[in-house]
């Protein structure tokens, strides 16, 4: 799917960044398969992830969604500025704001997702908080290619964390980032080399399940 290297990836991100983070510190390192983070931008003026972005050398910018009338022309600013600095995949890291299926589409499959669940369990923007209350035992992490629904498409990596006695939803969280900080880049380079395709509702790992 997205094979050739180097290939240029926008990071979109609208709160602390940790996941961003690790994304910045596994291309600064080299580990991105010939992926290099070129560009990460937040909804949000406030975002910590641009200042991370700064840190690591990458451009940062803020996209307001303020003067965007309708979620379609939001997404197609987004796409420009992608656009114009030939951005060939595009990480979603804790962006709080649902796409338009022109921006997906306009990406052609090329628009990853991370979220702290075991999809199609607790989507949404409380999934952390929705598997304490559900009371389950595990919970976890999923890395997905994003497609028109909210955290809806072909999985390419999931992982468990298991759910602990005293667990309150800042710890269960803490504790499934800190997988997700290995886990996401490890997709990525899953994805960049090539390994990663797309059947059906599947995503076969090297010709496998
Ligand atoms: C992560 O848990 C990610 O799965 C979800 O939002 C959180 C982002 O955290 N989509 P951070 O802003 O990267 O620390």
């Amino acid at each position: 799917m997205i094979s050739a290297a180097p290939c240029r990836i926008a990071i979109l991100a609208s709160g602390t960044g940790t996941s961003a983070q690790a994304l910045l510190d596994a291309s600064g390192a080299g580990e991105l398969a010939g992926g290099r983070v070129v560009l990460v931008v937040s909804d949000r003026r406030e975002a910590h992830a641009l200042e991370r972005a700064r840190r690591a050398g990458v451009e940062a910018v803020l996209c307001d969604p303020g003067p965007h009338p309708d979620r379609a022309s939001y997404g197609d600013r987004l796409l420009d500025l992608l656009g114009a600095r030939h951005v060939d995949l595009v990480c979603m890291a804790g962006f709080m704001r649902i796409l338009s299926p022109g921006f997906i589409q306009g990406l052609g499959g090329r628009v990853l997702n991370i979220h702290p669940s075991l999809l199609p369990a607790f989507p949404g923007a409380h999934a952390v908080r929705d598997a304490l209350r559900w009371g389950v035992k595990v919970t976890g992490t999923t890395v997905h290619f994003a497609d028109e629904l909210v955290d809806h498409g072909p999985i390419i990596a999931q992982e468990c964390v298991r759910v602990l006695p005293d667990d309150d939803e800042e710890r269960l969280h803490a504790r499934i980032k800190q997988v997700e900080h290995r886990l996401y880049p490890e997709a990525v380079r899953l994805v960049i080399g090539g390994h990663a395709r797309v059947v059906g509702r599947a995503v076969l790992v090297g010709g496998t399940r």
